[in-house]
């Protein structure tokens, strides 16, 4: 063999090892070129958000008025612990409205109005039991006749004494 039968030869073989090598980067390319998704990569910037996060967030809405009692927010149980009262306060005055009303808003039959503090002031000073009782139970007194729960009979004794503590808040 001569030396240039050799280098044709032998640069023919580079060529092609070349060519091979080539073929195989893009096989090699198209099978497992692209990295799989950094998996783990994700799952960490997970957790440091989580382990970054502020202690605190703040919640820009209405404050809840109602079942406070069932909230999981022990930051606004402790803000508004009036709540709940604000709520008891509320069902009086339904009460009140539905049937007390018709009478103590305008002080029918004698009956002291809502608000009429020279009036009500007395009859708080008896106490809070005793204004339930005479609620529940009826009374006749000096200027007229409370019916015995308004003469609405389907209220609970809950219901009137919260109608009571309503008109007494009212009277204050
Ligand atoms: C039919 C009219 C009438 C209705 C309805 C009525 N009241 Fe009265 N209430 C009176 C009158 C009259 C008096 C005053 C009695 C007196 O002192 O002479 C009175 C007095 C009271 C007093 C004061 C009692 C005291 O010891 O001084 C309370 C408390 C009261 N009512 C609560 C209620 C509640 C609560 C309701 C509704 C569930 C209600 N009333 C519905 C007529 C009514």
């Amino acid at each position: 063999m001569t030396d240039r039968a050799f280098w044709k030869s032998f640069s023919g073989l580079i060529a092609a090892l070349v060519a091979l090598t080539v073929v195989i980067f893009i096989l090699a390319q198209m099978v497992g070129g692209r990295p799989a998704k950094p998996v783990e990569a994700t799952a960490d910037a997970k957790a440091v958000a989580e382990r970054i996060k502020p202690v605190g967030e703040l919640t820009v809405g209405t404050a809840p008025t109602e079942k406070v009692a069932s909230s999981s927010n022990r930051v606004m149980d402790a803000i508004i612990p009036s709540a709940n009262a604000a709520g008891a306060e509320d069902k009086g005055k339904k009460i009140y409205d539905a049937s007390c009303m018709a009478c103590h808003a305008a002080g029918v039959a004698g009956a002291p109005k809502l608000g009429d503090k020279a009036n009500w002031g007395p009859r708080i000073a008896q106490g809070a039991d005793t204004l339930h009782t005479h609620a529940i139970k009826g009374y006749q007194g000096k200027a007229g006749m409370m019916p015995p729960k308004g003469g609405n009979m389907s209220l609970k004794d809950e219901d009137v004494k919260a109608a009571v503590d309503y008109m007494v808040g009212a009277a204050k």
